[in-house]
């Protein structure tokens, strides 16, 4: 039935026409400055200025052509010459077709005796509407605009400002969009008001593109794209990128009559998404993925198109999804199989006004679980987005009803019941999210006031305990720098609260974590962690940045690491492998973090949850060692946090700690034994899949170590670059931080020793002997010049003040082994 309705709808309302590739009826392009025709992208043909040619298009002004003087090997040739106007000058192009062209400007600012185009300032404008005011640019630039011509002449000109007395460009475009390429009717508007009809006409404005994202796939070139458009991948924006999972398919898309077709995006966009990442996480999980796409706070209106293509499901009616427009329901329960009138894997794309609010720098994108899909695996998709800039919002016509509507009702008339239900279902998903707009609900979250636990006020919370009091951070700052605790910026949670990734003024970007209501143990914990935490600094800790205590909120600020947790960086993700070396200096930096911890100048604390999760890399893939205050948190009592925080770290948990129900600094030593087997061999620490041999790493890498076959399990993706000497050091050294009694164990001052020593082996070109290679018991116990040098700074604090550490090496803390999940 689905294919009659098509046969019948393709031929009574849909006649486009499929070619491969796109003529447009207008197409110049021209290399300005230059006196060369020019072959780019093996089938565009760029016009030189010579007088027999192109020279005819400039119109009026004075100009000359200029040569980049030190012209660079691999930039387009397009950009080593320019034309320079000093004058009020113009290109006119005749239009054969009426309709929206497309328009690109093409900026590489060089510069040549005469004339440095860096200092050039001009305004740019396509038949009297402004593209391009006050501009000047310092680095090689495209700048595309859409528009409509609606003349039988696009005049392009040129005006320099008085600054620079100049103005220049090295390449135009100008060519015919598609037919349909934008269909200027029916378009909704997002805005923070709500949601409503869009009542102006694009075709009176210009749009400047902004963004172009090929959601899940790779870099298109305009070799690769019928409209030669750039289209760059999305990971970059991802919010959360652990909340996303590329979806591929090699089939190309199945283009139906109505949807979207070559010219709206490459195939290429089509074949690939980013879905939801639900690998460990259980099936009814329910977040969002979202993508913050900047944009300048002073443009607050852009056009949004968003390209989708269901490549995950393997049935029609399988996937209904949400879509949130800077926060905003745009799309309720959207299922695609009607828009793409019930085919699989049939791309379609929607087209929204988005209105931002002051000040915003962000487009936000979210795709998320509907509760329609109930019953079925959840999954939310997005393949591909455009943003726009509307340029000049001006005009306001009253717009008719919509054309697609027409369409769609027209189809009705003609019997196809399945398709008037399709239509119906969308028209009420339309009223449904027309008629209940979500407004942004002010936060909160009910904690339960801080007298309730035993009288305490603000004034009294901390007091006795040393502080720094310039961490101190107002409750409103960090309302501002988190969004108000905005979902899409959660980075993390578990039973001690939720961390949230946040920019605090000055652009100072940091985690910020926020106690779970309810959490009844919170304030002696919370006091502590600001005590201790404030009170030891080293490069391989993650600093606190401040905390905050009003308003019966207890918030921890930690400087942010960009690359986030070790493990993610080892397996289960799709980040690129680290190098050996790189995985040897994140082990160093971790060793010298924790023996930090337990003989710096805050000596004595033992971190008690060192697992490939609390390891966090900055942007350089410095390691830091996190949430080692939480050793002071108390147990949750919440049934789930408790059973999941033991599976969490179950692998990690020192054997003689269930003996003697004790904890020593020789258990963190133990803990960081399976995280170098999790470094070399990148699985994880507890397996459950696996055979029973094989399910906890600590003693299957034992097994293979003590029979002297550790290179048996490496991570394939390094083996080859293990130099057997540093593969020896680092596999003995594990082997004595998993030994059965924390006595055997080396200190972390040893372990970080024969780490710097595997990173000596790896990088010496000649094997170092015998002698050198010292066994790990006999610099036990090592003379000082093998201790790193700490460098620390305590905040506010006598470094003799001991009474916070001495609470929290005793066992009472560090037997509270629940509270540790997710952290
Ligand atoms: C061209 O080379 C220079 C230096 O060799 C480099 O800085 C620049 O990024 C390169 N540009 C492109 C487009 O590859
Ligand atoms: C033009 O831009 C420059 C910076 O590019 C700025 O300093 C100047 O104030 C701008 N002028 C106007 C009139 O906007
Ligand atoms: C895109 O075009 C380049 C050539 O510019 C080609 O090497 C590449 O394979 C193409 N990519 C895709 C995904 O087609
Ligand atoms: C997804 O994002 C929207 C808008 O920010 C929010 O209202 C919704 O609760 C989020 N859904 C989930 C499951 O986090
Ligand atoms: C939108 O504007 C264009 C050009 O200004 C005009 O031709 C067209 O009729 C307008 N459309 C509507 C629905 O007002």
């Amino acid at each position: 039935m689905a294919a009659t309705v098509l046969h019948f709808l393709s031929l009574t309302f849909f006649l486009i026409h499929f070619s491969t590739a796109f003529t447009p009826q207008d197409n110049y392009l021209i290399n300005c400055g230059s006196s060369t025709n020019t072959l780019v992208d093996e089938n565009r043909h760029f016009t030189g200025e010579s007088s027999e040619n192109g020279l005819s298009y400039l119109s009026k002004g004075k100009s000359i052509s200029l040569t980049n003087p030190i012209p660079s090997s691999n930039s387009s040739v397009l950009y080593s010459t320019a034309r320079v106007f000093i004058s009020v000058s113009s290109y006119k192009f005749n239009i054969k077709n009426v309709g929206f062209h497309l328009v690109r400007l093409h900026f590489s600012p060089f510069s040549s005796p005469d004339y440095d185009l860096k200092n050039a300032n001009f305004v740019v404008s396509a038949n009297g509407k402004s593209l391009l005011s006050n501009f000047s640019a310092h680095f090689t630039m495209l700048k595309e605009f859409i528009l409509m011509v609606n003349k039988e002449e696009l005049e392009i000109l040129f005006t320099p400002t008085r600054d620079s007395n100049f103005a220049y460009v090295n390449a135009i475009e100008v060519f015919s969009a598609p037919k349909d390429f934008i269909i200027d009717e029916g378009m909704t508007l997002i805005s923070p008001n709500g949601i409503q009809d869009f009542k102006q006409n694009i075709s009176s404005k210009i749009l400047e593109t902004v963004h172009r994202i090929n959601v899940g796939g790779s870099k298109l070139t305009p070799f690769n794209d019928t409209l030669w458009r750039n289209w760059i991948p999305d990971e970059d924006f991802l919010v959360l990128k652990s909340a996303a999972k590329i979806a591929t398919t090699i089939h190309p898309p199945n283009y139906q009559p109505g949807g979207a077709t070559r010219e709206i995006a490459p195939d290429n966009v089509y074949m690939t998404a980013q879905q939801m990442n639900i690998d460990n996480r259980p099936s009814n999980f329910m977040f969002n993925i979202t993508w913050d796409f900047p944009v300048r706070s002073e443009d607050s209106l852009h056009f949004v198109r968003l390209h989708f293509c269901d490549i995950v499901s393997i049935a029609l009616q399988t996937l209904y999804f949400n879509v949130y427009i800077n926060g905003k329901m745009a799309f309720k329960d959207l299922d695609l199989s009607v828009l793409t009138f019930h085919e699989l894997a049939s791309p379609t794309f929607v087209d929204f006004v988005v209105q931002s609010s002051d000040n915003s720098n962000v487009v936000q994108i979210s795709v998320g679980p509907s509760d329609l899909s109930n019953s079925l695996r959840k999954n939310a998709i997005l393949n591909g987005v455009e943003i726009m800039k509307i340029v000049n919002p001006v005009g306001s016509e009253k717009r008719s009803k919509t054309k697609r509507i027409w369409i769609l009702v027209g189809s009705v008339g003609g019997g196809s019941f399945l398709l008037s239900l399709a239509i119906l279902s969308t028209l009420l998903v339309l009223k449904c999210r027309r008629r209940k707009p979500k407004p942004r609900r002010v936060e909160s979250t009910g904690w339960t006031p801080l007298r309730a636990y035993g009288g305490s006020s603000h004034g009294t919370l901390l007091e006795g305990a040393v502080l720094g009091y310039g961490l101190k951070i107002p409750f409103a700052d960090l309302q501002l720098a988190t969004n108000n605790f905005d979902k899409s910026l959660i980075i993390g949670s578990g039973g001690f609260g939720i961390v949230y990734k946040g920019i605090l003024q000055e652009n100072i970007r940091v985690a910020v974590k926020r106690r779970v209501p309810g959490n009844k143990q919170g304030l002696p914990e919370f006091q502590t962690e600001i005590t201790v935490l404030s009170r030891i600094r080293h490069h391989h800790l993650v600093s606190l940045v401040g905390y905050c205590e009003e308003q019966s909120e207890m918030i921890l600020v930690y400087e942010y690491m960009e690359k986030g947790p070790l493990r993610n960086h080892l397996y289960g993700s799709r980040l690129p492998p680290l190098s050996w070396k790189q995985r040897l200096e994140i082990c160093i930096g971790a060793a010298r973090g924790l023996h930090y911890l337990h003989t710096g100048s805050a000596h004595g604390i033992i971190h008690r949850d060192i697992k490939s999760t609390n390891i966090l890399l900055d942007y350089n893939y410095v390691a830091k060692v996190a949430d080692f205050g939480l050793s002071k948190s108390g147990p949750c009592l919440d049934e789930t946090h408790v059973s999941t925080g033991v599976k969490g770290s179950f692998g990690y948990l020192d054997p003689e700690y269930f003996r003697r129900q004790q904890l020593t600094d020789k258990s963190d030593v133990y803990s960081f034994g399976v995280v170098l087997f999790e470094v070399l061999c990148a699985r994880p620490a507890v397996d459950p899949l696996l055979d029973r041999e094989q399910v906890h790493l600590g003693e299957w890498a034992m097994e293979w170590q003590k029979k002297g076959m550790v290179e048996h399990i490496v991570d394939p993706r390094v083996r080859g670059q293990i130099k057997p000497s540093s593969l020896k050091k680092f596999g003995e050294t594990a082997e004595k931080c998993l030994a059965d009694y924390g006595i055997d164990r080396p200190t972390m001052g040893d372990v970080l020793w024969n780490l710097e020593h595997a990173l000596r082996l790896q990088e010496s070109e000649i094997q170092i002997d015998s002698q050198v290679e010292t066994d790990i018991t006999s610099v036990s116990h090592a003379s000082p010049r093998f201790v790193p040098t700490v460098h620390s700074s305590s905040v506010g604090v006598e470094e003799d003040n001991d009474n916070v550490s001495s609470d929290i090496t005793t066992s009472r803390v560090f037997s509270q082994l629940i509270t540790n999940e997710g952290r």
